[in-house]
């Protein structure tokens, strides 16, 4: 087989999404239009990837896929034939077959581009074309046949007014011949609006005889092309079904596929329930046998095995094994929970390590603070990181036991099995098996008996 190259169209103003944001840059679950497309056609085992872009959208485009592609640019967008022909020479050449897909099709699979490359390299025809039937999509371009059967052309929706057409649609999504296609693309004329289709094409072919393959898609769902945000809300749809889908065949329980929401990109360990509400969003791996849900949203987060997480917020943060978190708690960036720890109600904690069996069971605040194994932390604890200036750090050693209502007025550290006494407010460190107690804390001795009693 000959060298594949694949060609995808996101030069356009995308003007029916009425955005600032360029069209394919949109996300379709936790990811953009475009790195779908790509992805699609890189799993298909094509090997050079080109994106045609606009000057307007290049920019914001190469930040998202760096070198997953490689550019091209369409000075205006003059229609999608246009932007194959500012391929030609360069990216499209003779030896080359050709796959031009949309960069507003999310939802082709990787199996559905092979198939649609397998097909048209078995019939060796000049084009083969992806086509669609039953599809709920008004804008569509229709597939023209002639009695035999033998496609004719492609009819765009706003022309097909009055005609006799059936229900077949194009995807947007071809293969071509390289040689073909350099001897034709640049004879593409202009339409009556100035927009170059890369639809003549079609015709083209069969008025010179050729043959034109079609492959059909077993659901027509698959080829919707996103115009405006009711399209895009559509395909998010799709495109979350498919994914729960595969992850109940994968073995995870999902009590409520259509309210709850998966990135394309999310891993999920056999066994886990997740119930309705939750999030689980672009970057977030969770383990086996974890309970997550009913209201979690998790995003770029590591979930070990055996977790929960109910009616809670975990964002760019690890939790080990057998972890539990909320109800109605927030993990900000950069937590690591231990083994067995325990995260409970109302409480914030942003950028800190809890230690093995750490306890913090009642609302309160723990911001840049590194907890040691089995402290024990009490309700109402807050670390006052922040002097109107500065962020600072707090340590807590390990089986130390924070009394209710503490304050750690940060630079702090509380040693190894010491103690705060209810509603102290701690501002210079206090030493391991020691008690800090009242406002502001005076460090006394602690009961060797209670500083024991702690690690159980
Ligand atoms: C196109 C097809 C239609 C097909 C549908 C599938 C044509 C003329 N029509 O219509 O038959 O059913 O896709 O979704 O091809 N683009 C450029 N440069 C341009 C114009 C567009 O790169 O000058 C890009 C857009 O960014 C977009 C893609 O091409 O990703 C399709 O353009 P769009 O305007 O959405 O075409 P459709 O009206 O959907
Ligand atoms: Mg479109």
């Amino acid at each position: 087989m000959s060298d594949w190259v694949g060609v995808i169209l996101a030069a356009g103003e995308g003007r029916r999404m009425n955005s600032k944001t360029p069209k394919v840059l949109h996300r379709v679950c936790g990811k953009s239009m475009i790195a779908h497309a790509v992805h699609g056609l890189r799993q298909a085992g094509v090997e050079r990837v080109f994106v045609v872009l606009s000057p307007h959208n290049i920019e914001a485009v190469r930040d998202t896929l760096g070198d997953e592609a490689e550019y091209v640019t369409q000075p205006q967008p003059l229609g999608t034939g246009h932007a194959v022909m500012r391929c030609a020479g360069q990216v499209v050449t003779p030896d080359a077959n050709v796959l031009v897909t949309m960069g507003d099709a999310p939802l082709i699979r990787p199996d559905t581009f092979s198939g649609l490359m397998g097909r048209h390299v078995e019939s060796r025809a000049s084009l083969t074309l992806l086509s669609a039937r039953g599809s709920e999509q008004q804008d569509l371009g229709k597939v023209l046949r002639d009695n035999n059967g033998s496609v004719r052309g492609i009819v765009e929706a706003a022309d097909a007014e009055g005609r006799e057409l059936g229900d077949e649609v194009n995807a947007g999504t071809y293969c071509f011949d390289g040689s073909w296609l350099t001897e034709n693309v640049g004879r593409i004329p202009a339409s009556s609006n100035g927009e170059y289709y890369l639809t003549w094409l079609v015709e083209a072919a069969a008025s010179q005889g050729n043959t034109i393959e079609t492959v059909e898609t077993e659901n027509a769902e698959e080829i919707m092309g996103v115009n405006d945000r009711i399209s895009m809300a559509a395909a998010s749809t799709a495109m979350r079904r498919r994914i729960a889908e595969k992850w109940m065949r994968a073995g995870v329980t999902i009590i409520d596929p259509a309210s709850t929401y998966i990135d394309a990109d999310v891993v999920i360990g056999q066994d886990s329930v997740i119930h309705p509400d939750s999030h689980l969003q672009a970057g977030t791996a969770i383990g086996e046998d974890c309970v997550i849900g009913p209201g979690a949203l998790i995003r770029a987060s590591v979930i070990g095995h055996r977790c929960r997480v109910l009616l809670s917020v975990v964002v760019e943060s690890t939790l080990e094994d057998d972890v539990d978190v909320g109800p109605y708690s927030h993990l900000r960036p950069g937590c690591r929970v231990e083994v067995g720890a325990h995260v409970g109600n109302f409480v914030e904690v942003k950028a800190s390590r809890l230690g093995r069996g750490v306890k913090l069971g009642h609302f309160g605040y723990v911001g840049d603070t590194e907890v040691g194994e089995n402290a024990n932390l009490g309700a109402g604890l807050v670390t006052c990181n922040f002097d109107g200036a500065r962020k600072h750090k707090t340590k807590i050693g390990e089986d130390a036991f924070i009394g209710s209502d503490t304050m750690l007025v940060a630079p702090v550290s509380v040693g190894k099995g010491a103690a705060t006494g209810a509603g102290a407010v701690v501002n210079k460190d206090v030493p391991p098996y020691r008690l800090a107690v009242g406002v502001p804390a005076k460090i006394i001795e602690r009961s060797p008996d209670k500083a024991a009693d702690n690690a159980t």
